[in-house]
């Protein structure tokens, strides 16, 4: 699903504020101040409805088994965009995580196959040239469903309106297409617990992390709809590496899923070392599907977030105030009706600013087992 922008040759700020315009419209109309966080863990035992976007990915692989044993989360489907690798090897790793977590009872569908408006930018580098750090599992029998993740994902969130909370752990693509396709959805949707962004600098760029840098008007799009969101950025998920300890910790569990997902950790660990870099692989996007799980995983602070959409050295930087007015650049020349030079603060979304590294391994390596 290509998406053009509507009105023909708008340049990218146009067209993110058109969508986004719409958006927060609708939301203006009907959301309360100050509804619950969706991104919050329930209080009471009741299954959360969840939909998982995914760029799988090796940290994509440890969420997706993380979300699928863990009986909290009804997990409505899964959808799988491009970014760490294309969406031709990222649609079929989403299936073979389904089939090693015998879960193929959860619908599976292919999403976009390219950003917004970009050319697509993946990271074979930390993921391994098939998405999952080279080892190869056998190809999926499990189909996808025929549907587009987009038109999945909108449809869903209509059938089970205030229920489905979006996880996305990848590009923002397939999100920005149903909010897109659907701008009336942004007021049933209770909230995004999301792993992207950064307020402590990039890991592409100096100011952009993965996620957001592929994608920015998507980003953009999403941070403005006006739905309550959770940030699990890099500011948390560089602090849960998965050092030799975790992993042998992982190893020692002899269920198929843990072997798979320790396989993966060595090998690509393997290629990070045979490339001179001594580093482990960062957990990034099962510390964000920890914070539907465990509320004492995460510490989150009231942020208000912009995402940089046409900086050349900044597309795809999460900006955040934490209070005072939100301002956007200095004019290069008299504007009328551009978007103010300043704004109120309101906080938009929840960022993770603290983490317990300990309690979140426990919880990964105990229901990957
Ligand atoms: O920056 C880390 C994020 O980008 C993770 O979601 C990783 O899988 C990649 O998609
Ligand atoms: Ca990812």
């Amino acid at each position: 699903m290509k998406v053009q922008p509507k009105g023909g040759n708008m340049d990218r700020r146009q067209f993110v504020a058109s969508c986004s315009a719409a958006m927060m419209a609708s939301w203006l109309g009907s959301r309360a101040e100050g509804e619950a966080w969706a991104g919050m863990p329930k209080k009471d035992k009741t299954i959360r409805r969840v939909i998982i976007d995914t760029d799988p990915g090796v940290d994509d692989a440890f969420a997706l088994m993380l979300a699928m044993r863990s009986p909290e989360l009804k997990i409505e489907a899964i959808t799988a965009v491009a970014g760490n690798v294309p969406l031709e090897l990222t649609l079929p790793n989403a299936l073979r995580m389904v089939e090693i977590c015998e879960r193929t009872d959860i619908p599976v569908a292919g999403g976009a196959s390219e950003p917004l408006l970009r050319k697509l930018v993946t990271a074979a580098y930390a993921h391994g040239k098939n998405g999952l750090g080279g080892v190869e599992f056998p190809a999926p029998k499990t189909k996808p469903v025929p549907e587009h993740a987009a038109e999945l994902i909108a449809r869903l969130i209509r059938q089970y309106p205030g229920e489905i909370t979006l996880v996305p752990i990848g590009p923002l693509t397939n999100i920005a297409l149903a909010l897109r396709s659907d701008p009336g959805m942004a007021t049933i949707v209770p909230g995004i617990v999301l792993m992207g962004g950064s307020l402590s600098g990039g890991n592409v760029t100096p100011a952009a992390e993965f996620n957001f840098y592929v994608d920015p008007e998507a980003a953009a799009i999403v941070f403005d709809s006006g739905i309550p969101i959770t940030m699990v950025g890099l500011d948390v998920t560089h602090k849960v590496e998965l050092t030799d300890e975790r992993l042998v910790r992982l190893e020692a569990n002899k269920t198929q899923v843990s072997q798979a997902a320790a396989r993966i950790a060595r090998s690509i660990t393997e290629t990070y070392r045979r490339a001179g870099h001594p580093g482990w692989p960062i957990l990034n996007d099962p510390l964000a599907v920890s914070a539907l799980l465990d509320p004492a995983i995460l510490k989150l602070t009231d942020y208000h977030v912009e995402i940089e959409t046409t900086g050349a050295l900044t597309a795809g930087e999460s900006v955040g105030y934490r209070h005072g007015d939100v301002r956007t650049a200095a004019p290069l020349q008299s504007s009328g009706g551009a978007v103010p030079e300043s704004a109120a603060f309101h906080s938009n979304c929840k960022v993770g600013t603290g983490v317990d590294v300990q309690r979140f391994f426990e919880l990964l390596i105990q229901r990957l087992g």
